[in-house]
């Protein structure tokens, strides 16, 4: 009998540390999910500025601006007077910006195509802009990427993690705090985008760490590759070609110009591809761009293309699948495929936004 009632004292004692236990555990999870973690994933490219944010285990928003930013006094009013609605007026260092607004739309303001653009105001301006578009006042972890080559230089790394930390004033009202920041190289976040696309799906096109994977990402200003093996990013099978889309959107518009008589511009077939435009309109008459694109394409695609299998053929360095993100993924994907005949060449859904949504979900899995 008395041993009965120890045994029943020591089941009821263990049953109410249980449910203590329990209700700890249930205190924390509120607790923690009374805390929404904010993520965001920015990449400002020379093209365009790509965003996708939300609580790390809630929706995904993205969003794509033009890259254009400037100080205000170099933006001409609209011809009726109405104020211009796709501005986005932010402050950099204490003067006000115009940014997510085509290059073309300020005047007497050299587009930086250079590789210090990370270090430019019109820079900082997109980076301010991409706050704003997020309506977050405080962000838990902010991943950006950079282009291969500087992500390999660890003081440009620390410097951007420096800069994008803390509390920014991005517009004269409006600050918004950015606890923690990550700077991966670019493609990285392309490459996540897609492997979480495929998880899902069938098990021979998932990727898994025994692939070797080769991403490509062609984007506006530079071309960037890396080896992924390992599930690790191989420097040395890394590099970057500036024979990227706008050399190729250049030629398109030269070769509209023999036909037509009067030359494109680049920005001008950036805006008509931005806006999912199939003609423009040139001296009144309607212009299809797929045939001036294609042949731009066939003719100066396959050199970048080469330079990729040669580098790799140097480190002896043969991948399992490629991988394509970023804008200029259709320009590219034939040459590409050429060079590899026997490899699958894949591209994630959308794939401008390929590298800031693998940004997001990388934040949202570390925080
Ligand atoms: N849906 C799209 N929206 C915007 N640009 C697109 C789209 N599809 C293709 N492009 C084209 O893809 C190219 C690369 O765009 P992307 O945004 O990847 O470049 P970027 O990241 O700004 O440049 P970089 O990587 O050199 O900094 C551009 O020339 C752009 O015109
Ligand atoms: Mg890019």
């Amino acid at each position: 009998m008395q041993g009965d009632w120890a045994a029943t004292t020591l089941r009821l004692n263990f049953y109410r540390n249980c449910t203590q236990l329990h209700y700890v555990y249930n205190s924390i999870a509120i607790t923690l999910r009374d805390h929404v973690m904010n993520v965001v994933g920015i990449d400002v490219g020379y093209s365009n500025l790509k965003l996708a944010y939300g609580p790390a285990d809630g929706a995904l928003k993205t969003v794509i601006r033009p890259a254009g930013a400037a100080p205000k006094e170099h933006f001409g009013s609209r011809f009726d007077g109405r104020s211009q609605d796709d501005f986005l007026h932010v402050q950099v260092n204490g003067q006000e910006f115009v940014a997510g607004v085509s290059t073309d739309r300020a005047e007497m303001w050299e587009r930086s195509l250079h590789a210090d653009y990370a270090k430019t105001d019109s820079y900082k301006a997109l980076f301010n802009a991409g706050l704003l578009l997020t309506e977050m006042k405080e962000i838990d972890l902010l991943v950006t990427g950079l282009p291969v080559s500087q992500f390999q230089d660890e003081s440009l790394r620390a410097d951007l993690e420096a800069r994008f930390s803390g509390e920014h004033q991005v517009t004269k009202k409006r600050t918004v705090n950015v606890k923690k920041v990550k700077v991966v190289a670019q493609p990285i976040g392309g490459l996540l985008d897609y492997v979480n696309e495929v998880e899902e799906g069938p098990e021979d096109q998932r990727i898994t760490d025994e692939h070797r994977i080769l991403v490509v990402d062609p984007g506006f200003y530079s071309l960037d590759w890396v080896l992924v093996s390992n599930g690790q990013l191989q420097r040395q099978s890394s590099g970057t070609s500036i024979k990227a889309s706008s050399v190729l959107l250049e030629q398109a518009g030269i070769f509209i110009a023999e036909e037509h008589g009067a030359k494109v511009s680049v920005e001008t077939l950036e805006n008509a591809i931005r806006s999912g435009k199939e003609s423009i309109l040139l001296m009144g008459e309607r212009v299809e761009l797929a045939p001036f694109l294609k042949k731009a394409s066939e003719t100066l695609s396959s050199v970048t293309a080469t330079s990729i299998q040669k580098a790799l053929r140097v480190e002896s360095m043969s991948p399992d699948v490629i991988v394509l993100v970023g804008g200029g993924s259709s320009f590219f994907q034939q040459a590409i495929q050429e060079a590899f005949p026997l490899l699958k060449v894949v591209t994630p859904k959308n794939p401008v936004l390929s590298n800031a949504r693998g940004f997001w979900l990388l934040g949202g899995a570390s925080v």
